[in-house]
């Protein structure tokens, strides 16, 4: 036992930590007092707000919103409706899950049910401690995000301020490496959450380089990578029509698109007849499957074999513009969208009428990594200077894919335009 941890006593297999239960505890009877004694004084344990419940997983959030669980009668029948949250003890339940948060807490940490706070709080129908926690993931994520940013920034300056340092600039010289400190502890505990970790272990390693050098399963109704990892489903047919049909109303327009996958989404932009349709395709099987279908000779057609990362600045820099842009693309990051978004398409887009979309299938494995990725691209998209309506389609139930990709229940499909 370390001086950090707190007395330990076994029951059968379990080391029970009195400190680890006397948080959880706190936490679950909605006591205020107790809980801020216990995670700000000197004594306090270490992340208190984080600790964990060895046999159920629970942290101190998990503890709190269960405890808003309404009792339900043991002999009411199946399909009964639950009885409503207790207001009081919602309200408990909202000052603590708040404490917490602003103690530290993580917002997406699972439980051993792999349910998040989030996922339980939606489950038990609290929808206000549900909105709660999807606000805290917003703020971590928009966190990260700009950390990111920053430490890019940062290594830059850095180097410059070197030489303000020897020039004995005092506040420049105090103020940058302890930025530099709080974003690597900040991201470091954002990013270790046991989420991440179980995507990680249900997809190791699956990113854009890996993919683009992979060998391809091309079907019918599917397209497979080496890891059997769905690249594109023909489900989402309807989700690729309705965005042609919003992004092109009329013959006659300029549109590209990124990522060919299938051809769905390209074979509706043709049908709306296109006075030029560029596509840029980076999986060179892919581009082999195109040329064979005969994509190459379609009307308008321009096929851009490579990475958009790689293409688009030609593009941007010839002075093309386009009257309707399409992304989706596979195992790319959040950040290289965000790039797409408000370094390219700025310079691509008409001012006049321009529309633009994307797959929407940011965090799409759990209802609240999707409800926070849509407030996260909203107010990014917002910063770039993008306005953004959705539109809600039902989502099937999908079997026998390793990456189920899609657990919520609608997909929320895109269409952005410039602010007016
Ligand atoms: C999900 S599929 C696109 C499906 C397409 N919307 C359809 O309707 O069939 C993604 C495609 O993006 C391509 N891709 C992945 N990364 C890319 C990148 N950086 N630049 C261009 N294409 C990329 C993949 O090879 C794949 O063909």
């Amino acid at each position: 036992m370390t001086d950090a941890e707190g007395p330990e006593i076994t029951f059968g297999q379990i080391d029970v930590d009195l400190d680890v239960q006397e948080i959880l505890l706190a936490s679950s009877q909605h006591d205020f007092a107790k809980l801020r004694r216990l995670t700000r004084t000197q004594s306090a344990l270490p992340d208190a707000a984080n600790v964990k419940d060895p046999e159920t997983g629970y942290t101190p959030l998990h503890s709190a919103i269960a405890a808003c669980e309404p009792e339900t009668d043991e002999t009411e029948t199946n399909g009964a409706t639950k009885p409503p949250i207790d207001p009081e003890t919602l309200k408990s339940g909202v000052n603590t899950v708040k404490l917490l948060l602003e103690e530290g807490a993580i917002w997406n940490d699972l439980d051993n049910n792999d349910e998040t706070p989030g996922c339980l709080a939606r489950r038990i129908g609290a929808t206000e401690l549900y909105d709660l926690i999807v606000d805290a993931g917003v703020r971590a994520e928009m966190l990260l995000n700009r950390l990111d940013g920053y430490e890019e920034l940062s290594e830059d300056e850095y180097d410059e301020e070197d030489d303000v340092k020897e020039s004995g600039a005092q506040a420049d010289d105090e103020t940058a490496p302890e930025l530099v400190e709080v974003s690597a502890e900040q991201a470091a505990s954002i990013l270790a959450t046991a989420e991440a970790e179980a995507a990680e272990e249900a997809n190791p390693g699956v990113t854009n380089a890996r993919y683009l050098d992979s060998n391809l399963n091309i079907q019918e109704d599917k397209i497979l990578d080496s890891d059997q990892n769905g690249v594109m489903m023909e489900w989402e047919s309807d989700i690729m029509k309705k965005s042609a049909v919003a992004l092109l109303p009329r013959p006659g327009l300029k549109v590209l698109n990124i990522g060919h996958g299938m051809g769905i989404v390209d074979g509706f932009f043709q049908e709306r007849e296109p006075s030029e349709h560029h596509i840029i395709e980076a999986h060179a099987d892919v581009v082999a499957e195109m040329k064979k279908r005969g994509w190459d000779s379609k009307p308008g057609v321009t096929i851009h074999e490579g990475r958009w990362q790689d293409i688009l600045p030609g593009l941007v820099g010839e002075g093309v513009t386009f009257d309707a842009i399409y992304y989706d693309t596979f195992a790319e990051s959040y950040a290289d969208f965000r790039d797409f978004f408000s370094e390219q398409v700025i310079g691509l887009l008409e001012q006049e009428g321009g529309k633009w979309g994307f797959f929407n299938g940011m965090g799409a494995d759990r209802q609240i990594s999707y409800d926070v990725y849509q407030k996260v691209a909203e107010m990014d998209l917002f910063e770039a200077g993008f306005d953004v309506d959705w539109e809600d389609i039902p989502v099937p139930k999908l079997d026998g894919v390793k990456r189920a990709y899609w657990v919520v229940d609608n997909y929320r499909l895109p269409l952005c335009r410039f602010m007016d």
